[in-house]
């Protein structure tokens, strides 16, 4: 969905920046910004600020950064049309209601009325639980250790003896059959009719990342098959894109979460403390999982089953998390089978210290790799070397390729220099040459320096919105040297010039988080400076330094039969020339 500009930056002009933040963190007054202890990392002195002259958030310490909608977006895991909606509902704005085509208005309006009936089904099934008619499931999930409270914060409940006990409850509800049969909760056969999906069994609802119940697991109390029925696929449930426990495990705050593969794991884990615990329903982690799964978090500790099955599984997530740029670990449960038995066993300290020494996933593919191959062997062991050296040629760095030959230098008793050779002939025979990383390193430390002194103006210029007139004698904005920093600083010269100076709009003609924190650092980069004499030194140096760099750039990408902007080149080294003695006073 789209909305305007002017939308967006209404949403933003009505929730102060400091009111919103200060219902997350605590701050404080320093001078004309707030600090306060930083949510996006652990630290111990504040260096999280929030300035409410420009209306954007910076951490000194991990360089989150951004508007309001960032921090929401950040701090609740929402997309940038969630944050939206939120913030506009917080300041009571209407936003425009989004223009559906016809068949799109059908679909929206089939969603929400079989997430009505979900939610109506998840109450009723909660309710049975806690009524007489539950006291079977009650005694089973007590019986698994499970506390009232825990029971309540996942909706746990009960499906009783009749095979149409929810199908009446909804029919005196005034539920169509058409639209019953849509909702996944029930069967239909020549014989019966319609007619219940799950009974005698207790009931797991499955809630999408916005605590909307979506489906649901229902176990039998015994041994009978199949131990778990789940929802069919529906217009509300995707298997492959959700994940169970994650509307919680999202606000977790914690580094890294936890995926496992089964209900009980999740609840078991979660009433342990380990409330960033996550499982595939039933099915194998898909890449959309992963993706998913990227938006909360940059690590995965695989708790599967200590079983073949859970190996095999981790086998396979491994991969699809590294393709969405998640790092994993992987988690050893022996001698238990799963979490839940593992928590139940050992309990919480056993878990943690389980989680502290979770093996890195590419080691762990190693182990598993080393098990096919009779390491007594000379000749088999050293297959295996070549194998380990082949897998490790394929990590693009050279920084990665020696940790990773080092670690396996310790784990397998290889000598370093053996396994760099070995690593060294597979990357030879791989021809053409592979990229040659000194380009790689030498080039962004250069960039780095000229970068900060480009975000230096930027921030100089939200500070001292006066020096706008003699910077923009200078200094364009096709001279930064990225295209955000372009972008950013013609939208940041398009307001001074109007004598408008908003960098928190400008900050929301961005809508991906990623960026956001980019266009917070550009407002928030500061140099060590001990005077204002100092200051007025650093900023004309720095002017000079972005003019000169921007020419610079300009003169290698120009068109030789570019004639004006020849010219417009000469002119501009004429007064890069005249600088010198550029004087800035504040
Ligand atoms: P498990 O058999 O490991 O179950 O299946 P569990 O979660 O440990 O449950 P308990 O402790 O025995 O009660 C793992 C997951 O696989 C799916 C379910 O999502 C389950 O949580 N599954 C399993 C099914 O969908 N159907 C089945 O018949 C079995
Ligand atoms: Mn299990």
């Amino acid at each position: 969905m789209f909305y305007s500009d002017d939308v967006v930056e209404e949403v933003r002009a009505r929730n102060d920046i400091v009111d919103v933040i200060s219902g997350y963190v605590k701050l404080q007054r320093k001078g004309s910004s707030y600090f306060g202890l930083c949510p996006f990392h652990n630290e111990k002195s504040p260096s999280f600020s929030v300035s409410p002259g420009k209306q954007m958030y910076y951490c000194f310490g991990c360089g989150a950064g951004g508007n309001v909608f960032t921090f929401i977006m950040e701090y609740e895991n929402y997309t940038f049309p969630e944050a939206l909606k939120m913030l506009a509902d917080r300041a009571g704005v209407a936003l425009p209601e989004q223009e559906y085509s016809e068949e799109a208005k059908k679909q929206r309006d089939l969603k929400s009325a079989v997430l009505d009936i979900n939610r109506m089904a998840a109450k009723y099934y909660y309710y049975v639980l806690r009524s007489p008619q539950g006291a079977r499931g009650m005694q089973y999930l007590k019986g698994r250790q499970l506390s009232e409270e825990t029971m309540q914060k996942f909706g746990l409940g009960y499906a009783g003896q009749y095979s149409d006990a929810l199908y009446r409850y909804l029919k005196k509800k005034g539920i169509s059959d058409q639209l019953l049969k849509e909702s996944g909760l029930m069967q239909v056969n020549e014989k019966n009719g319609m007619y219940d999906k799950f009974w005698n069994r207790v009931m797991f609802p499955i809630m999408d990342v916005n605590n909307k119940v979506i489906g649901f697991g229902g176990r039998v109390m015994g041994d009978a098959k199949p131990k778990y029925l789940n929802s069919p696929e529906t217009v509300i449930f995707d298997k492959s894109r959700n994940l169970y426990g994650l509307n919680f495990a999202r606000t977790a705050k914690k580094p890294y979460i936890l995926v496992c593969e089964g209900y009980m794991d999740v609840i078991s884990m979660h009433q342990a403390g380990f409330t960033n615990a996550v499982a595939s329903l039933g099915t194998a982690l898909t890449s959309q999982h992963a993706s998913l799964l990227k938006r909360y978090t940059e690590e995965v500790i695989l708790t599967y089953d200590s079983d073949d099955a859970g190996v095999r599984a981790a086998l396979r997530a491994i991969p699809l998390l590294k393709a969405a740029g998640i790092s994993t670990r992987v988690l050893h449960m022996e001698p238990y089978k799963d979490p839940d038995e593992f928590i139940q066993a050992l309990g919480t300290d056993a878990f943690q210290e389980r989680i502290d020494r979770a093996e890195n996933s590419f080691l762990f593919e190693l182990s598993v790799m080393q098990r096919s191959y009779d390491m007594k062997d000379p000749d088999a062991k050293t297959r295996f070397f070549q194998a380990v050296a082949a897998k490790i040629a394929d990590f693009e760095l050279e920084i990665e390729r020696e940790n990773y030959i080092e670690a396996v230098t310790g784990r397998f008793g290889v000598s370093f220099e053996g396994m760099r050779r070995m690593v060294m002939n597979v990357l030879m025979q791989g021809v053409p040459v592979r990229k040659t990383p000194v380009r790689r390193q030498e080039r962004p430390e250069k960039e780095d320096g000229i970068k900060k002194s480009q975000r230096l103006l930027l921030t100089w210029l939200t500070e001292y919105p006066k020096l706008f007139v003699t910077v923009s004698q200078y200094v364009h904005p096709e001279d930064f040297s990225d295209e955000l920093y372009r972008k950013v600083a013609s939208m940041l010269y398009e307001q001074l010039q109007r004598g408008e100076l908003n960098p928190a709009r400008i900050t929301s003609r961005f809508t991906d988080p990623q960026q956001q924190r980019t266009v917070a650092q550009l407002f928030n980069t500061e140099v060590p400076v001990e005077s204002p004499k100092e200051q007025e030194k650093a900023i004309a140096e720095t002017i000079k330094k972005v003019m000169k760099y921007g020419i610079e750039q300009r003169t290698a990408q120009l068109d030789p039969t570019d004639i004006a902007g020849l010219q417009k080149l000469v002119d501009a080294k004429k007064r890069l020339q005249e600088l010198g003695g550029l004087h800035i006073s504040l």
